[in-house]
Parts: structure tokens; sequence; C-alpha cells
């Protein structure tokens, strides 16, 4: 009977990458392959993370390659090639060269990794989802996309500092996709069961007050992607999204049945029939093993399809410049989505 580590392929092993890769390690989730396109650069940082391997009482084993074949029976592909964002820039413009990496790296993946899950970062996020699972030709529970878990961790952790209690007691939810037109849960963020509406009342002593703070801090998720950007400079955030998508693949590989936000093919929830979207998911050995459809009032549920309709374009982007088929089915109702 083989005993085998799983296999994890990092595809891009830049700034996030990078941070995939030592995560990988420090948690011993598996061997761990690092593919990029710059020469060497995969092998150096993964001898590096690999010298350390005594520190972190970890025996996986991790290197780096150029190669597209040394992701041969990967069981995980971890995405990140692309380029970032630079100040001034929407994830948005990033569609076209992005697009045209993440053709290449689906066109690799389906032929190298053809039984893998496929977590995809690179942005425009959901649009390049999308773009993955069409390449691909991967069922759609296996393609799925990290920035939920980052923008609602994000959310939590303001939250955390306004409200002055521990992150560990707040629990928060953001959904729709990972744009500015995201969508922060205010009626299901809690501090252990407690609505923070309510935690904000006492603090500030008037509604009208907690509402300004709320609206303080759902500003702030939405910006936060650019408020780094503009911080760093030459990029965007690398620490916070690879930890967040190590907790998805901890999910995955341990089957854990996690339920998290997580860029997931709607055919039908939430109003939406045929797009990629953040919504909350019992992610598990299968990926994304079922859609869990929360009831959301009607200014929620038009903010959602408002942050759905911003995918749509890019879809419809796609579309226009060839990277998808005229023929591809997506949701059409965007006049309804609109919000
Ligand atoms: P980075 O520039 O540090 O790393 C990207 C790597 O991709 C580089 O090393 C580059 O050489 C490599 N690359 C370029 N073309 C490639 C190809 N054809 N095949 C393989 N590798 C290729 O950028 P980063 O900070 O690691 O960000 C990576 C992506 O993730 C960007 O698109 C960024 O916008 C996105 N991002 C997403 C989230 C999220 O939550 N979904 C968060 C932050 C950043
Ligand atoms: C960014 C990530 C957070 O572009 O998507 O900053």
């Amino acid at each position: 009977m083989a005993f085998n580590r799983p296999k994890i392929a990092l595809i891009g092993s830049g700034q996030i990458g990078g941070v995939l890769a030592q995560l990988c390690a420090q948690r011993h989730l598996g061997d761990v392959v690092m593919y990029d396109v710059i020469e060497n650069m995969p092998h150096g940082k993964a001898l590096d993370i690999a010298e350390a391997a005594r520190i972190n009482q970890s025996d996986v084993k991790i290197w780096g390659t150029n190669a597209y074949n040394d992701i041969e029976g990967a069981d995980i592909c971890i995405v990140t090639a692309g380029v970032p964002r630079r100040p001034g820039m929407s994830r948005d413009d990033l569609l076209t060269i992005n697009a045209t990496i993440i053709k290449t790296v689906g066109e690799n993946i389906k032929k190298f990794a053809p039984d893998s899950h496929v977590i995809v970062i690179s942005n425009p996020l959901d649009a390049m989802v999308a773009l993955m699972q069409y390449i691909t030709g991967f069922p759609k529970n296996r393609v799925y996309g990290q920035a939920g878990v980052l923008d609602s961790s994000r959310f939590a952790t303001f939250l955390a500092w306004e409200l002055g209690v521990s992150v560990k007691d707040i629990n928060a939810l953001v959904l729709g996709g990972h744009g500015d037109r995201m969508v922060p849960l205010i009626r299901y963020a809690n501090v252990n069961g407690i609505p923070v509406m309510e935690l904000l009342k006492e603090k500030y002593g008037s509604s009208t007050r907690a509402r300004e703070v709320i609206e303080g801090i759902i500003a702030r998720t939405r910006n936060a992607g650019t408020e780094i950007v503009a911080l760093l400079q030459k990029g965007s955030a690398f620490y916070s999204p690879a930890a967040a998508a190590i907790e998805m693949v901890e999910a995955v590989l341990h089957d854990e049945k996690r339920l998290l936000p997580v860029c997931a093919y709607l055919q039908g929830e939430y109003g939406v029939d045929g797009c990629y979207a953040g919504v909350p998911v019992i992610l598990g050995k299968e990926g994304v093993e079922k859609i869990v459809e929360i009831t959301l009032n009607e200014e929620e549920q038009k903010m959602f399809t408002g942050s759905v309709a911003a995918v749509v374009k890019l879809i419809e982007d796609l579309i226009r410049l060839g990277f998808l088929p005229p023929q591809y089915q997506y949701e059409k109702s965007r006049l309804e989505l609109v919000g």
C-alpha cells in the first residue's frame, strides 16, 4: 500500500507563490513543486525554503522548475501566474494580459495534471476562474477561486479592531465578485453570535453612528487591496492571499467540509445561472461539494447581483477578445443583474 504525500503544484512562484510554498512546507501539507517562467527563480526559492526543513521539522519535498512536465500528477494546482496591480490599476485592467497567461497555464494543467483541483488566485479573479475551467474542461467542482476567504478575513479584522475584541471571536462573510462591488454581509457578521450592529449601537449609543461606522468598515474592506497596492507601490497583497488559499487547501486535502466563501460556479443559486462568483460553499475532498444558499434580503440580493454583473461584463470581454467562444454559456439577464 503506497502512502504518498499529496503533490501541490504552484503555478507562479512570485510573491504569493513563495509564501504559499513556505506555508505548505511549514504545515507539512504535501510535496511542493514551484513552477514559473522566470529561469531558475523557483529553484532558488524552493532551495531556500528546503534549507529550513530542520527548523520546520518538515520532510516534505520541495523543488523548483521551469518545465511544466514536473507538475505531472499534481493533486492540487494553485495558480498565481500573472501580473499584479500597480497603483491606479483596477483588477479588471489585468484582464487581457492575465487571460493570455491563464490560457497557457490551463492547457498545461489539463495535459500534466488532469485529475487535479485548481485553485485560481490570479486576477481579475472570478473571470480567471471561469477561463481556467473552460480551458481545462475540468468539472466545475474542481476549479474554484480564492478571494472570499481573504475579503472576509479583512472584514473580520477591521471589525475586531473597531470593536476591540479578539478576531478569533468574529464571524464575517464577504460574497460576490472579487472587486469593488464585493458584498460584506453586515446582517450575518457577529461576535460569538452577537450581531455586530448590536455591539456598535452599544458602543456608540446611536444606530445612526453605528451605521456610519459599519459603512466605513465596508468601504475599507472593498478598498483593502488598493490600500496595500498604494503602500507597496510595486505589487499587491501577498501574505494574506497566500494564507487564505492555504485555508482552502487544508479543507480539501483534509476533507474538512469547511463552510467558506469561495469563487464557485452558480447554476441557479442566488438567482444566477451560469457565472462564477463568491458564495458560501462546503469545501472538502471533492472540492466545491455544495453551494450553501443563505437568505439574502432585498438590499443584499441587489448588491450581490450587481457584483455578479461586474463579473458578467468581464466574461463578455473574454468572449469579445476571443478567449471564450461566442457560444460560451453564461448568465445573460444582465439587465436584472445590474444593481
Ligand atoms: P507576482 O508578480 O509576484 O507573481 C506572479 C508570477 O507569475 C511571477 O513570478 C511571474 O513570473 C509568473 N508568471 C508570469 N507569466 C507566467 C506564465 N505564463 N506561467 C507561469 N508563471 C508566470 O504577483 P503576485 O503578487 O504573486 O500576484 C499574482 C496574481 O494574484 C496577480 O494577478 C494578482 O493580482 C493576484 N492576486 C489575487 C488575490 C486574490 O485574493 N485572488 C490577492 C492578491 C493578488
Ligand atoms: C489585489 C488583490 C487583493 O489586487 O486582489 O490587491
